[in-house]
């Protein structure tokens, strides 16, 4: 189908820049002998997950036991029954969902996140009373502050040996997520902060080690401050997601250029009610609410893209659910209703999330592609 025939709003995947973004980031963690293991958050897609098994990757991530569910059932069909989907949740799931992560347990090889220690002594006594074991990582706050123990903490080794000794759990190691990289100001911040979760991630591995508990596995991921991160010692496996389709966010961190971004929203122009304001058809429903985050303040809900190239002029300042008022900021344009145009959102991992199907573009050919484990938030 040629794109120009697709109703608007459209979501497109550029199937070569994202295959192109999928070898970059396998190739920098393969330099460094670091396990990929991308997040599917941002594309929720088992197509998309397995270009980026093909290409290297160990296993993948979702949040939800549902998203899980739905990449287990898709990954074994693909491989047959070569070996089990490998799957990490790095979330702190509640022990109410035993029986799914048992049922998932005969076929998957899942692993999940405690950082609590009551939670994760319920886990393992739902896991000695269906006979099994399952495999987790302790979280650990790098700086976020949202989940995780506190390393600098007293009682951090503690409650790794404590979990480490619970029958019904298998610690693997130790996992962290340095997502105050998104709200960092300048390269140096975020390779700061790069330079600050590795020190701290060894340094607590040092410790458990001088207390007789050895950590096999080291995880670290997030997009901004990959390239940092990748020169770091000590990480055994990085877990990125958003580096798939990029986002104007990752521009704006100095991740990726304009050109990287994979997904773009294609919209249409519906009124022109006055000559410095157009009405595209992509609203908060597509764009999503979400503002840009990046080293300086970027206004507005996207860059539109005109004949591929960034057109500044024109600011998305306002959407409503199914509207985006744009402000021509020069006082014209020749945009008329009926044309259209691209916009690179300012986070792709939510406008991911918003549709059942987006289209998988080569050149001006698109086929479906469908966002399967989108929605699944339980
Ligand atoms: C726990 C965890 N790991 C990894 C990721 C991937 O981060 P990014 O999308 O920045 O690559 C996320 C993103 O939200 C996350 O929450």
């Amino acid at each position: 189908m040629n794109i120009d025939g697709l109703a608007t709003p459209a979501i497109l995947i550029d199937r070569a820049r994202a295959q192109r973004n999928i070898d970059r980031m396998q190739a920098a963690a393969d330099a460094r002998g670091v396990r990929l293991r991308p997040h599917t958050k941002t594309h929720k897609s088992p197509i998309v997950a397995g270009w980026q098994i093909e290409r290297g990757a160990i296993g993948i991530c979702c949040a939800k036991l549902g998203e899980a569910e739905v990449f287990a059932a898709a990954l074994r069909r693909r491989s047959g029954q070569a070996g089990k989907p490998d799957i990490r949740l790095p979330y702190p799931l509640n022990p109410a969902n035993a029986d799914r992560v048992i049922a998932l347990l005969a076929h998957t090889a899942l692993s999940f996140i405690v950082d609590h220690p009551v939670v994760a002594r319920q886990w393992s006594e739902a896991m000695v009373r269906a006979g099994t074991q399952v495999d987790v990582l302790v979280k650990v706050d790098v700086g976020f502050h949202r989940c995780g123990i506190d390393p600098a903490g007293a009682g951090a080794v503690d409650m790794i040996k404590g979990v480490a000794a619970l029958p019904g759990l298998r610690l693997r190691g130790l996992l962290a997520h340095a997502g105050q990289a998104y709200h960092a100001h300048s390269e140096d911040e975020l390779r700061q902060m790069a330079e600050g979760e590795a020190a701290t991630l060894r340094d607590l591995v040092a410790r458990c080690r001088t207390a007789g508990i050895t950590i096999d596995e080291v995880s670290a991921g997030a997009t901004p401050p990959a390239r940092f991160s990748l020169q770091q010692d000590g990480f055994t496996e990085y877990r990125p997601g958003n580096y798939v389709y990029f986002d104007r966010t990752q521009v704006a961190l100095g991740a990726a250029t304009l050109d990287d971004c994979a997904l773009t929203v294609m919209a249409r122009v519906v009124s022109k009610p006055a000559a410095d304001r157009i009405i595209l058809d992509s609203g908060s429903k597509t764009l999503t609410n979400d503002g840009a985050r990046g080293f300086s303040p970027a206004p507005g809900y996207g860059v539109i893209l005109r004949d591929g190239h960034p057109d500044h002029t024109l600011l998305i300042e306002r959407l409503s659910e199914e509207h985006a008022t744009v402000k021509v900021t020069t006082g014209s344009t020749e945009l008329e209703p009926g044309d259209l145009v691209r916009i690179v959102p300012n986070h792709s991992c939510v406008v991911s999330n918003l549709v059942d199907q987006a289209w998988l573009v080569d050149g001006n050919t698109a086929e479906p592609l469908p966002i399967a484990a989108r929605g699944r938030i339980t």
